[in-house]
């Protein structure tokens, strides 16, 4: 940017950057009264009111009338990084190679890492770069891989209870989202039976995401079986988000869609550092699957970036070699916390749906009291956070998730803040 260029910038936006960060979430700029319009695209200006904004907003005003709250709306460890995973890091920025530009697809030593992860855990040959990219998280790449396969005109086939980016991105890219249902009575497990054959066959993908944010169900093998099928069946791509593949309390481990895909036709996989090793700050995950959609990826990608950090990258193959080390102790601490919920939910009375699997409990809103209501109630009232289940979408009203980011204890005594409120506002629970 020109020197004249930069002071027009902060002549402009200066009132709006030296605003506090609480000030700025609770006064929007409307961009239009902006001395340099900045209005958004129609594609961004169509997008639905993103919840979590809405969320921020009532924390902001409860902090700022002196609540103290116990946020358990985003789903943001808070289980510390294994020590050694920060020391891969230090080490790795410590050397200079790793000071230029990443490599585009992902680093050797990261792919190998890869390699041995997919192998080991799932049983799953990857060949490493063509069937795997690194990403700086999945959210991006899952983002991306919409950006580069769908466009106007084309469909999407996504979950009615969904992690946002994955109709918001399918939006900005000008497609139409086509809703697959998503069912209690199902166990929440996708009803590919029910997509009429006239969206599948002008579908570009259909994304699944088992173990399930924000339900926690989770499926076995048969599942990715079907979904490969109808994959290959109505010519699209299979997109398996499998960000929470190492957090299920028990029966067998989650499988990957690729044990069903054995050539790697048909499915890309999207993995998390994020939740598995508390590395959510670190923004670094990767794909692994069909080649043509790791092409697709990388050309979108290198459109638009330059890859994730290098040292970033040896962090995450430490952490992926030292998975029997590090996992078990953190499944163990959310199983801790799950059953501490539940505990303090069952002797106020309150028999709640226990997952196994992800680090969230999905619970129905108290029959008669709207979703907003309940979650404004419960943060204005009793300091507790939680996101009402409509900003997974319209598949998610009537319920709401809490995130098991904090300790057992202070879960256990939100748990009876809850309780205690759902029989003030239904006086057939009390
Ligand atoms: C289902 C799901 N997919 C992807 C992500 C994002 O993962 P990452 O932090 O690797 O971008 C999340 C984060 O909450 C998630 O819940």
């Amino acid at each position: 940017m020109t020197a004249a260029r930069a002071a027009v910038c902060i002549v402009h936006f200066g009132p709006a950057w030296r605003r506090t960060p609480l000030a700025w979430a609770v006064t929007r700029p409307d961009p239009r009264n902006h001395p340099v319009p900045l209005v958004h695209t129609p594609a961004l200006n169509r997008l639905p009111p993103y919840v979590f904004a809405e969320l921020d907003r009532l924390k902001a005003a409860a902090r700022m009338r002196g609540a103290t709250l116990v946020d358990l709306g985003i789903g943001s460890p808070d289980i510390p990084t294994d020590p050694g995973i920060v020391e891969a890091l230090s080490a790795a920025a410590h050397d200079p190679l790793t000071h230029g530009y990443p490599p585009f697809r992902g680093a050797p030593v990261f792919f190998d890492a890869i390699g041995r992860f997919m192998q080991s855990r799932f049983g799953v040959a990857i060949d490493p770069p063509s069937e795997a990219i690194a990403l700086s998280g999945a959210k991006e790449g899952i983002a991306q891989i919409i950006a580069a396969l769908c466009g106007p005109g084309d469909i999407a086939l996504i979950p009615d209870i969904y992690y946002p980016v994955y109709a918001r991105a399918a939006w900005l890219a000008g497609a139409e989202v086509r809703w697959v249902r998503m069912r209690p009575d199902r166990g929440f497990v996708l009803d590919l039976d029910a997509i009429p054959p006239e969206d599948a066959r002008r579908a570009r993908l259909l994304i699944v995401n088992y173990p399930n944010n924000p339900t926690g169900a989770r499926v076995e093998r048969a599942f990715y079986d079907q979904a490969v099928e109808f994959a290959r069946r109505n010519d699209l791509l299979l997109v398996s988000d499998l960000a929470y593949s190492e957090l299920t309390f028990g029966g067998t481990p989650a499988p990957s869609a690729l044990q069903s895909d054995v050539r790697h036709e048909v499915t890309l996989e999207f993995h998390s550092c994020s939740k598995t090793f508390s590395m959510a700050g670190f923004r670094i995950g990767f794909a692994v699957g069909s080649r043509l959609a790791i092409e697709a990826l990388a050309a979108y990608r290198t459109n638009v970036g330059y890859g994730t950090p290098t040292a970033v990258q040896h962090a995450a193959a430490w952490a992926l070699d030292h998975r029997e080390q590090i996992v078990p102790g953190k499944v163990a601490e959310y199983r801790r916390r799950r059953d501490a919920m539940a505990a303090a939910f069952a002797d106020a009375g309150w028999t709640i749906p226990v997952p196994t699997a992800s680090m969230y409990l999905w619970l129905p809103v108290p029959e008669g009291v709207d979703d907003w209501e309940w979650v404004r109630t419960l943060i204005d009232e009793d300091g507790v956070v939680v996101t009402p289940g409509v900003a997974f979408g319209d598949g998610g009203r009537g319920w709401f998730r809490i995130s098991l980011v904090r300790d057992a204890e202070t879960l256990a005594a939100a748990a009876r803040t809850i309780a205690a409120r759902r029989a003030a506002v239904v006086p057939a629970v009390r």
